[in-house]
């Protein structure tokens, strides 16, 4: 048996009640609880790991809140979360070639990829029967792990911060760019300008852009945040002077700022993982031939815009889940060299894991939060812990 968190459909509907359907007041530490499992034996392509550290993620508020689907409810009523961790292999099946015990690896999210490498669905979230990382051990098939680049320079939490965030960024990066070139040619533009809205992936969309060369500017209410990233060379811009984009003329004065910023040209590549209001705020951001892109909907699902102004301008809106395999070791590679995470400043116990989410929700934390589940680490991550 090992501990483990699960989301039950029982647990949303009896906080539903409780809270009288109010979104506003569902408490998540009340849905996620700590519950217990038994793992299968691994098969011949299979690992068994000891997780060292995990990263909290949105996917789990998705999953508590049910604002997106009833995820749990579809799955049979349970679901165990976590999608993004650091472990240790214990065990591995007779045909594993690529792992052996005392590596330490870190996990991806893309449950079934398609033809083209692409999620069909998200491991410990959509993907049918699989089992999640927020445990104290997991098996899983050897095709889901990468090595960790224990060299790479970060330390142990920053490394646990990046194996779901970085293919998304990595991913939308790749993408937009691609997009981009498509429209306007190296040699028209050598520099672009790049903006993205507060948050763990854009930070590392952003990094990237700078490692690359191109004007890289970040727009977060976190004063925080901005200083780790104005570190880096990143320009930060107050998102709460334009009062979160509350109204209409806190979106027209954002943009005269960004005109300002960029000598009038305006951004070419917008990230915008949250919607709502921020999205009319990259849509008037964009530059001619700009290129929006998301893998997220943190504020809102539904978005509109003038489908006219749009093709004027040559605008592209392109939406992303996550990255393909091929697409993950690339990522993977770039961690310490581009990736240089911003981490929260309370590294949280495994018990904990429940306010480390609620934290995360009501927008509490100075960087990506971290969560150490092992007290005992190995010896080969032993110096990488602050
Ligand atoms: N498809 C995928 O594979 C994938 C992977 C990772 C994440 N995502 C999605 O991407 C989104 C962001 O994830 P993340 O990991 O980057 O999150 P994160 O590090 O927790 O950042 C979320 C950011 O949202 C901003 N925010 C929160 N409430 C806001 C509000 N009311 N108005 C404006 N901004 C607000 C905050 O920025 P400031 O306070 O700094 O402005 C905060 O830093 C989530 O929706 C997540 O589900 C998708």
């Amino acid at each position: 048996m090992t501990r483990a968190y699960s989301i039950t459909a029982e647990a949303i509907a009896s906080e539903r009640a409780r809270v009288g359907d109010d979104p506003d007041r569902v408490d998540i530490a009340r849905i996620i609880t700590l519950d217990e499992l038994s793992l299968p034996e691994p098969g011949p392509r299979d690992v068994r790991l000891r997780i060292l550290v995990v990263s909290a993620e949105h996917n789990l508020t998705h999953a508590a809140t049910a604002d997106t689907v009833n995820i749990a409810d579809l799955r049979g009523g349970k679901i165990f979360p976590g999608n993004s961790a650091v472990g240790e292999v214990v065990e591995v099946g007779r045909e594993v070639t690529k792992f052996k015990p005392g590596d330490v690896v870190v996990t991806h999210c893309n449950g079934a990829p398609d033809p083209y490498g692409y999620p069909l669905r998200i491991w410990a979230y959509d993907q049918p029967d699989s089992i999640g990382w927020y445990a104290e051990e997991a098996v899983v098939g050897d095709w889901q792990l990468v090595k960790a680049p224990l060299e790479c320079g970060l330390n142990l939490w920053e490394i646990a911060a990046l194996p779901l965030r970085a293919p998304t960024a990595y991913h939308m990066w790749r993408r937009a760019e691609g997009m981009f070139r498509l429209k306007v040619s190296n040699e028209q533009l050598a520099t672009m300008n790049v903006l993205a809205f507060g948050g763990g992936v854009s930070e590392l969309f952003l990094m990237l852009a700078k490692h690359r060369g191109h004007n890289a500017y970040f727009c977060s209410g976190s004063p925080e945040r901005r200083e780790a990233l104005e570190a880096q060379g990143i320009v930060g811009i107050d998102q709460k002077r334009f009062n979160r984009f509350a109204a209409r003329d806190d979106v027209k004065a954002f943009g005269k700022e960004i005109k300002s910023l960029t000598d009038g040209q305006g951004m070419h590549l917008v990230c915008d993982l949250l919607r709502g209001p921020v999205f009319e705020a990259g849509i008037t951001a964009a530059a001619r031939q700009g290129v929006n892109v998301s893998a997220g909907w943190q504020l809102g699902t539904m978005v509109t815009y003038n489908s006219a102004g749009a093709s004027t301008k040559q605008i592209t809106l392109d939406h992303t889940h996550y990255e393909t395999l091929v697409g993950i070791d690339a990522a993977t590679s770039l961690y310490g060299t581009v990736f240089k995470p911003t981490i929260h400043r309370e590294i949280y116990g495994f018990e904990d894991l429940p306010r480390a989410i609620v934290e995360m929700q009501a927008n509490q934390q100075t960087g990506i939060p971290i969560i150490r589940v092992a007290k005992d680490m190995p010896a080969a991550v032993r110096s990488l812990v602050p």
